[in-house]
């Protein structure tokens, strides 16, 4: 087991993994696990030609109805038959083994589908030994629901059960009815599912909606959001207090953690939301018993109530860094990511002024430049975007009440070809336009992916990028710039020019030579005092005369 401070995963760069838009290899036009397996030396052969990543997050995998595309799981100890089997999940955990990539599963703790055995029984009648393993409750005297829970995705978070009387908890679809995490044999069979997994050598888990799995105990009402617009969402009209981050949920967290535990070299990223202090909770205090890591979001859209998303802009960078920096436990690191499966693409998010392209190549520099542990999602690494998606191809039932999330969930482009390289049949998702593609990329040095893999390859080797300290560095407007440095290492400044005309840096003493740039060709310049940044560019620059003392 790695020595505190050391872990894998505190140096990890994690590349996010949607298995259906993958890769697919029966030509069912959904991706699947022996597709991920094909494409498995495209993100690490060991070699600076691949991307480089040290572990992959597949987002749910398991038997599900798939009704949210497999955040309701109706078995959480198998393999949806469109992405595989067990077996085939078996050969996938060796194949990366065999590779250095660990393999994060996606456990959804919060919620099953209403396919899964547990609610069937539960729903079956009031006696039912599994009736407690839900939330059940009548209508209130005056007729009323439960209470005034808001779906996450619009509208009631309770559904009638005409067959009991009783209305049951879904925070999400109607399909996904809610845990009772208060009741200990839901406690004990979803510690065991961690167990099922982590015993088949599964290196951890992302945990969906970490922050939601203890409610009040008595349910109650949530009050109402004094700062809510009409323009937001009308869930959030209320203050989730009563159902989101309730204090309660940390000794749920605490208990995850201590199972993973049981177990070497394993890890937990939580998807959490709220204010830098709230996420920072959720890595347990002093003890750091709790998550190992806890995505901070804010670089995609800051806190809830949602007013739009972050802005390519240093100073809101910059605070949003410094918040995470200060508001952490000794000891942690954040966790960012710039794109997922619930929101716009990077470059569709930055493109008002048709430059999200030139902010997509900043946004690899400051990622892999940041103190912490980066996500990539799948696709950002060659720029994808939104695809337009007809009418009639939509999936995602949430676009009824929230937003739809298909646009960021088509298939990977590895080609140019009609199939793109991602499948030989038709797909499940419309593609995007053929010129963004992996082929198209590869051989190109100024290609978004070979920023990628120089920008993974040079932290890899890079300790003051991997575990040094982060000291905010005082410029000039509109740019945002930090050090990095280990002890005994070179230290590494990050600079980024989030306007869009060029801008003067005056350098700190001593760093002198350009190791990462958006620009490939200044890599290697030496540099001295004042330099150029252009518009929009980013770029480290090493302090190669000096090492440091702590
Ligand atoms: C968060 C997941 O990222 C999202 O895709 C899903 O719909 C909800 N949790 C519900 O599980």
């Amino acid at each position: 087991m790695a020595a505190a401070g050391n872990e894998w995963w505190r140096h990890a760069v994690v590349y996010q993994v949607y298995p259906r838009s993958f890769q697919d290899s029966n030509g069912d036009g959904v991706g699947d696990l022996q597709g991920l397996i094909d494409r498995l030396d495209y993100l690490n052969d060991g070699t600076a030609a691949s991307l480089g990543v040290d572990a992959i997050w597949l987002s749910p995998t398991f038997p599900s109805p798939m009704k949210d595309f497999g955040y309701d799981v109706s078995d959480y100890c198998d393999v949806a038959p469109e992405f595989g089997d067990l077996a085939t999940m078996d050969r996938l955990i060796a194949e990366c083994h065999a590779r250095g990539i660990r393999v994060l599963l996606d456990y959804v703790p919060n919620h099953t589908s209403d396919q899964h055995p547990w609610f069937v029984e539960s729903r079956s009648s009031h006696r039912n030994p599994k009736r407690d393993w839900y939330i059940w409750r009548g209508q209130k005297p005056d007729g009323s629901l439960p209470n005034n829970w808001r779906s996450v995705f619009g509208g009631p978070a309770w559904s009638y059960d005409e067959a009991t009387g009783q209305y049951y908890l879904h925070s999400f679809l109607r399909e996904q009815p809610d845990l009772n995490w208060r009741n200990p044999e839901v406690v004990e069979a979803m510690h065991n599912v961690l167990r099922f997994w982590l015993d088949r050598g599964i290196d951890g888990f992302r945990i969906d909606v970490m922050g939601m799995i203890l409610k009040h105990p008595d349910l109650a009402d949530n009050p109402p959001n004094p700062n809510w617009q009409p323009e937001g969402a009308e869930r959030m009209q209320q203050l989730w207090v009563n159902n989101r981050n309730y204090p309660d949920v940390f000794a749920a967290v605490e208990g995850i953690r201590a199972v993973l535990d049981e177990y070497d070299d394993r890890m937990a990223v939580g998807e959490v939301f709220g204010t830098a202090e709230e996420l920072a909770r959720f890595y347990g205090g002093a003890a750091l018993n709790g998550l190992h890591l806890a995505f901070n979001f804010q670089l995609i859209h800051e806190v809830e109530p949602f007013t739009g998303y972050t802005q390519w802009d240093a100073a809101t960078l910059r605070r949003i860094v410094a918040n995470a920096e200060s508001a952490l436990p000794p000891g942690s690191q954040p966790c960012y990511a710039l794109a997922n499966h619930d929101r716009p693409r990077f470059i569709s998010r930055h493109d008002l002024d048709g430059r999200g392209l030139d902010r997509a190549f900043a946004s690899v520099v400051l990622l892999m430049g940041l103190r912490g542990t980066p996500f990539v999602y799948y696709g950002e690494e060659i720029g994808m975007a939104d695809a337009d998606i007809p009418e009639d191809r939509l999936q995602d039932p949430a676009r009824f009440r929230y937003f739809g999330r298909d646009p960021e969930r088509t298939p990977m482009q590895w080609d140019a070809s009609p199939g793109r390289g991602f499948t030989t049949g038709e797909p499940w998702l419309p593609f995007g336009p053929a010129e963004i593609s992996v082929e198209v990329q590869e051989n190109d040095p100024d290609s978004l992916l070979a920023l990628h893999r120089r920008a993974i390859w040079l932290r890899r080797g890079e300790l003051s990028l991997q575990r040094g300290n982060y000291v905010e560095i005082d410029t000039a407007p509109d740019v945002f710039a930090f050090t990095r440095h280990c002890p005994g290492e070179r230290p590494v400044l990050v600079a980024v020019n989030t306007a869009t005309e060029d801008r003067m840096l005056t350098l700190p003493p001593g760093y002198d030579k350009v190791i990462l740039a958006t620009e490939r060709q200044a890599e290697g310049r030496p540099v001295e005092g004042d330099v150029v940044l252009p518009a929009l560019a980013a770029m480290m620059v090493a302090r190669s005369s000096a090492i440091l003392p702590a």
